[in-house]
């Protein structure tokens, strides 16, 4: 007997990773070596992914916090401000109070999402010393902006890249600018190895100090020259990386056409627009970012996003809040505010389905329902 039970499936799933024999393949090898620890897999990922960046070096690292560390305590003093985006993820800017560096938080750009480098600039004492910047949703920031800010004030700046694998800025690999770039490479990440992360810079001096402080400090067996972590990969990781770097390319191919076609899609849904891309970039579309505009919709965001996941499209708000409204920077932000165009981003940003196996089927759901919740809202 069969039974038929209503129910609400996600018809496009917002995520969606493969592992294929070749990762298996990929991983049995090192377990059959018993070579588990970081060797030839991890300097592999950092051979290949350091050349497709167009960076000099590249350390792998456990993840992209750690890589965030790794980069901020060769360049960053206790007590240094730092700029950093008031629109990210917590770590970019969490790992600077954990250096002993103050967060100085720079609001975003309406447009992009991205860093604001005027508003930056106006955040600048005597005591700034650095930009940390997050290319965010997988999309570089004005990297021209921020490194004549940084020229013109002596400041360090490190990229925040765990979103932006493989992106360009004027058809130049992300690796090629600022001090250092870090990358995670969380299971969701474009690359996802579980856990996992990188650092890459142009400098020799620099890339010695973090392999460094990467390794405790070890200059050969059991000799420490300097405090440091255990901050490495592994080599099971590193043969996860490789394998699914392989496919990097083609997958990057794949969220950029599948971009291109949400585009085309809101340019006909009033109400409903992707964040634009800052000029001279190719995103890497880590997420496909879009904004409800208030005057044109009259629900809010979060029914939005409810109507459209019982239509089968789920989506994600990243993020809920702004950094400066974290309880963990509730001592550090007294008289940096406002931040309004950060603060408005919580209310009406949000992510629609974005990876490469998207379809023309996925396409069909998404515009009706898309077209669907635009119209019953439409003001
Ligand atoms: C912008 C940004 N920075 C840093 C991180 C931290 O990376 P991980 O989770 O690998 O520590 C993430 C991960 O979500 C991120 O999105």
């Amino acid at each position: 007997m069969s039974t038929t039970t209503p129910t609400t499936v996600a018809a496009v799933p917002f995520m969606k990773f493969e592992t294929t024999e070749a990762d298996i393949e990929a991983v049995m090898r090192v377990l059959k070596s018993g070579m588990l620890r970081a060797a030839t897999k991890c300097a592999e990922l950092e051979t290949r992914l350091g050349e497709m960046s167009q960076a000099n070096h590249a350390m792998t690292c456990a993840n992209g916090t750690c890589a965030l560390q790794l980069a901020y305590e060769p360049l960053f003093n206790p007590g240094d401000e730092v700029l950093v985006p008031a629109w990210s993820y917590i770590a970019t800017a969490s790992m600077l109070v954990a250096r002993g560096c103050k967060p100085i938080f720079v609001d975003a750009l309406a447009t992009t999402g991205q860093i604001d480098v005027a508003d930056a600039a106006k955040r600048i004492t005597a005591k700034t010393k650095g930009i940390a910047a997050t290319h965010m949703y997988g999309c570089p920031v004005d990297i021209d902006a921020v490194g004549s800010l940084a020229a013109k004030h002596g400041l360090k700046v490190v990229y925040d890249a765990a979103q932006a694998h493989l992106s360009t800025y004027k058809n130049k690999g992300i690796g090629q600018f600022g001090d250092a770039v870090t990358y995670s490479f969380y299971a969701t990440k474009n690359l996802g190895t579980g856990e996992g992360g990188m650092v890459t810079c142009n400098d020799a001096a620099l890339a010695k100090k973090i392999q460094l402080l990467r390794s405790h400090g070890e200059t050969e067996k059991y000799l420490h020259e300097q405090v440091g972590y255990n901050y490495r990969m592994n080599d099971l990781t590193g043969a996860i990386g490789c394998s699914r770097l392989d496919r990097l390319p083609a997958d990057t191919a794949a969220r950029r056409a599948a971009a291109a076609r949400y585009d085309a899609l809101l340019a006909t849904i009033p109400g409903i627009e992707p964040l634009a891309i800052t000029a001279g970039a190719v995103s890497a579309y880590h997420l496909y970012t879009v904004r409800m505009d208030p005057a044109a919709l009259s629900c809010s965001r979060d029914q939005l996003c409810k109507d459209l996941g019982a239509l089968g499209v789920p989506t994600a708000i990243h993020y809920p809040k702004t950094l400066p409204q974290q309880p963990a920077f509730k001592n550090h932000i007294p008289g940096q505010a406002p931040w309004p165009v950060a603060e408005r981003f919580t209310q009406t940003v949000f992510c629609l389905p974005m990876h490469s196996f998207l379809t023309d089927a996925h396409f069909a759901t998404l515009e009706s329902a898309l077209r669907s919740v635009a119209t019953r809202y439409a003001r």
